[in-house]
């Protein structure tokens, strides 16, 4: 089993905290000593808080969550406007720190996979630095095909290794033909295995669901043995 996974998205909203959260919850469950880390928010700490919640760990917010930014920007961006510039070392630390306390080490990303820390860094080169495998969080419906290629290609070119897919309803919308089609076909043109389909579900909706009800939905309908973990 590797000693970590990185959680990147198509893009933001897509469920990345859920996802992430859900394989905290399920590896806790089945007693792995599992640590969660949010490098980087913009806006709020709610993903900390969700990522604490779900692994139930104690560590502080802050370890968890070294860098807040309080404008909802990509993180360069943010920090421009207020005049401050992201402290890629304390990442490294934080991730360290966390790696000695954890046998597997949860790290969720900021929006999608091409979204800028600096102007010359970006989420795919924080990957590649804490040479971390990538589960790529993508939307179930319609569209999704354009953004896992786009998210895919834009991972190889940085070489990262990714090591599998998962497709989330992420709002109340019924499954369509779309929904249906797309593991399949995304597993062809990428060759990355598709670990799951998970459906829209009113009770992950919340800031913080129960981690018992989070591990067994996400056990349900993600084949995390696909990626030699439970
Ligand atoms: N399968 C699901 N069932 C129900 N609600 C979901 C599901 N997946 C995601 N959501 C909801 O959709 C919203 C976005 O999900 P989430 O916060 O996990 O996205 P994200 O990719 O982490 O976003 P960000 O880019 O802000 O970090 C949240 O309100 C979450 O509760
Ligand atoms: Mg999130």
């Amino acid at each position: 089993m590797a000693h970590g996974i990185f959680i990147t998205g198509t893009g933001t909203e897509i469920g990345k905290t859920v996802i992430a959260g859900g394989l905290a919850a399920a590896l806790k469950h089945a007693r792995t000593n599992v640590g969660v880390m949010k490098p980087i928010s913009t806006g709020d700490i709610a993903d900390a808080q969700f990522l604490k919640h779900a692994a139930h760990v104690d560590d502080e917010l802050a370890a968890i969550n070294p860098i807040y930014l309080r404008h909802p920007l990509a993180p360069s961006v943010a920090a421009r406007i207020e005049n401050r510039e992201i402290d890629l070392s304390c990442i490294e630390t934080g991730f360290a720190a966390l790696q000695q306390k954890y046998d597997f080490v949860i790290v969720e990303g900021v929006g999608g996979i091409a979204v800028p820390l600096r102007d010359d860094f970006l989420v795919a080169h924080l990957i590649h630095q804490l040479r971390l495998p990538v589960l790529i969080v993508a939307a179930a419906g319609l569209g999704t095909l354009n953004h896992t290629l786009l998210t895919v290609a834009f991972a190889q070119r940085f070489g990262l290794q990714i090591a599998g897919i998962v497709l989330n309803r992420h709002i109340p919308e019924a499954a369509g033909l779309a929904e249906a089609t797309n593991p399949v076909e995304i597993e062809k043109l990428t060759d990355i295995p598709v670990i799951g389909v998970v459906p829209y579900e009113k009770r992950l909706d919340t800031a913080q669901p129960d981690p018992a009800f989070l591990a067994d939905f996400m056990n349900q309908h993600i084949a995390w043995r696909k990626l030699g973990i439970l």
